[in-house]
């Protein structure tokens, strides 16, 4: 798919055909993920990647809207450091989750992210050590749905968000 035609048609996906994903698609998502900018390069991110049904399951009930990721092929956590206010953490992590999702949508495969609300409980799923936590999930799929409009309506009119030379 052309790169402006992916970035236009990506919706998020929360329901998913049971159908596995190849090893060379998920081989190239977390790529995807892998090649992302950062803050200083700093990289601040592990991928951690499961296919494991019970995994994915408890992994649902981290977040008040993370059911979807019960019924994804494949469940990813970025898992950084503890989040610092003050700087560009959660930018990083949602350049690579967009270039993980935009990679997916390309070939095909839809995702959503799931934001995390219980950490603790998160980090004992995962096996997470004590100085990593994740505030971000994405589920991956073929979809079982055909793509909705976003909530609200779609996106805003160009005109509305586009400004030029000076506010
Ligand atoms: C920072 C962030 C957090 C999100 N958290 C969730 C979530 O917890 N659960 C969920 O189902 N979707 C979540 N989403 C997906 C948004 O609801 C979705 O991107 C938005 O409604 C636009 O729809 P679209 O992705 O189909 O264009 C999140 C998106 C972002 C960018």
């Amino acid at each position: 798919m052309e790169t402006f035609d992916t970035i236009r048609t990506r919706r998020s996906i929360r329901r998913f055909a049971p159908t596995p994903l190849p090893d060379d698609a998920v081989r190239r998502i977390l790529e995807a993920g892998r090649h992302s900018g950062s803050s200083m390069n700093e990289q601040p991110w592990t991928f951690l990647a499961t296919r494991d049904r019970a995994t994915l399951a408890a992994l649902a009930t981290v977040g008040d809207h993370a059911g979807h990721l019960a019924g994804a092929a494949l469940g990813v956590a970025i898992v950084t450091p503890p989040l610092d206010p003050e700087g560009w953490l959660m930018f990083d992590v949602g350049q690579a989750a967009t270039q993980m999702m935009l990679a997916a949508w390309a070939e095909g495969i839809g995702s959503c992210i799931a934001s995390v609300y219980r950490h603790d409980d998160a980090r004992r799923i995962l096996g997470l050590p004590a100085d990593r936590t994740v505030d971000c999930l994405l589920s991956f799929g073929y979809s079982a749905e055909p793509p909705r409009p976003p909530r609200a309506g779609g996106r805003q009119p160009f005109d509305r968000v586009v400004r030029w030379e000076r506010w």
